[in-house]
């Protein structure tokens, strides 16, 4: 019945998601803080039209959170579902080949039979919308088994901070025997997996100082140290030549997994080739001795996202700048804290700063890794819907992205959290041309109730 309520709504669905993809909630970007309201109203009016029994835009330091609940029988288990209306900004605009707040669906190599173009429609927009039409599905069949919460965020793009707060403040309001949460991936269309494991991140800004003013590269030049050439090198020297970082103390309490879950993970379908195809380069790099899928899941990593000073506009200009900055991620696997890494970072990155130079390292919002155990009740129940909607088993697999909240619920509620995501690596979430699979979005709209009907089950 509910299979059949999906089958005969697939275009309302659709229709539904791209309303709200027009919609530009880019929570990093004060200019939007309107349209982030929007994106908070648009679900509540949604919620409204399915029966809930409660329905709120509950306001924050930041932007709002969306809470909906529909309890049956408070003696059936409670799933709570959280997901985020905010999306990443969608610089650099020019690369898009559509509007990213006009949705087009357009096939692809990947996608023969379309995919929806816009910012969010996989990250996590579509994914999250994909839970009120699940949920849609069960209450119009009068078959939804047990009771559902909805929590949905509009800061996560942003480091939830706000939401953190939130949840203390809220324990009661969120009890729940589990939390569903689609906002990861899954191997390929045709590998489902569930993720069983999420990195943290540690993010850093740094400031190199030299002279008191952008200095003529003639006069001063060779006599001043050069505040680009000293960054530059100071982050080279962070990581050895096998790509090891050297930062005292960064892999102290990194949790080492053992060799056969090592083997277990080489098990997942992996072309090293089509790897590299799909971003265009000739070969991986990394740490050494691991695999591409260990280096980009299991280790911690260091990078810089963004780096700039000096004279960067048209033609020539010879100067030797004052100033020059970077900003730096560490990702981080479990047992590693964040707060304790970012301070092992700062005082290492200080003490390599030569005297010529004054540095400065000021640290951003972070997030704490998190593990999903693979033998529970609830992760079974993942394991058997999937099953039963993809045709086949799915892998247990690590993630190499962060969701700092999941940290958070396992610490402040003491629920756990299945991550039964359905987008893709190919989907370009964060990049220019961002997109989901139409199969994906109906795929996972079928598959939240089968999770509802074994978990119900189960307890
Ligand atoms: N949904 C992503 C995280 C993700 C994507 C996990 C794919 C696993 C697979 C989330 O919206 C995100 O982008 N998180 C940020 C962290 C945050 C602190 C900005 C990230 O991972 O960079
Ligand atoms: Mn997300
Ligand atoms: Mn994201």
């Amino acid at each position: 019945m509910v299979k059949k309520y999906i089958d005969t709504h697939k275009e309302q669905f659709l229709n539904e998601l791209i309303e709200l993809l027009k919609i530009p909630s880019v929570s990093a970007d004060p200019k939007y803080k309107k349209d982030v309201a929007d994106a908070a109203e648009f679900l509540k009016v949604k919620f409204e039209d399915l029966d809930v029994d409660r329905v709120e835009i509950i306001p924050t330091k930041g932007h709002p959170v969306v809470y909906a609940e529909k309890i049956i029988d408070k003696n059936l288990p409670t799933i709570l579902v959280y997901g985020h209306y905010d999306v990443q900004p969608a610089d650099p605009i020019e690369l898009w080949e559509s509007g990213p707040f006009e949705p087009v669906i357009k096939p692809t190599k990947i996608h023969p039979e379309g995919a929806i173009f816009a910012r969010g429609a996989c990250d996590d927009k579509g994914q999250m919308y994909m839970h009120l039409k699940a949920f849609e599905a069960m209450v119009k069949t009068n078959s939804l088994p047990c009771n559902a919460k909805f929590i949905i965020e509009g800061e996560e793009e942003v480091g939830s901070e706000n939401l953190e707060t939130f949840i203390k403040e809220n324990i009661e309001m969120l009890a729940a025997d589990i939390i569903l949460v689609s906002d990861t991936g899954m191997i390929a269309k045709d590998v489902p997996s569930v993720t069983t494991g999420l990195r943290g991140l540690s993010y850093v800004e740094v400031a190199v100082t030299g002279p008191n003013r952008d200095l003529h590269s003639g006069l001063y030049g060779g006599a001043v140290a050069n505040p680009i050439n000293i960054l530059t090198k100071m982050i080279a020297s962070l990581q050895d030549e096998n790509n090891h970082i050297v930062i005292p103390g960064f892999y102290d309490d990194v949790l080492e997994i053992s060799q056969e879950e090592r083997n277990e993970m080489a098990r997942a379908p992996f072309s090293e080739n089509d790897y590299c195809e799909a971003i265009d380069i000739r070969e991986t790099a990394g740490e050494k001795g691991f695999s591409t899928l260990e280096r980009a899941t299991i280790r911690p990593t260091l990078d810089v996202n963004g780096i700039w000073g000096g004279y960067i506009g048209e033609g020539a200009k010879t100067v030797l700048p004052s100033q020059a900055f970077a900003k730096i991620s560490m990702r981080l696997v479990p047992n590693q804290d964040p707060n304790k890494i970012t301070k092992l970072f700062q005082d290492h990155f200080e003490s390599i700063a030569p005297k010529s130079v004054r540095v400065k390292v000021t640290p951003h919002h972070g997030g704490e890794p998190a593990l999903t155990p693979i033998d529970s009740f609830a992760y079974k129940a993942a394991s058997q819907a999937m099953e039963e909607s993809f045709g086949k088993k799915p892998i247990p697999m690590r993630s190499g992205g962060s969701i700092p909240i999941i940290s958070m619920f396992e610490k402040v509620l003491g629920t756990k959290t299945i991550l039964m995501g359905f987008g893709l690596d190919s989907d370009a979430i964060h990049s220019p041309n961002e997109h989901y699979g139409l199969f994906n979005y109906y795929k996972g709209i079928e598959t939240i109730p089968l999770f509802y009907k074994y978990f119900a089950n189960q307890k």
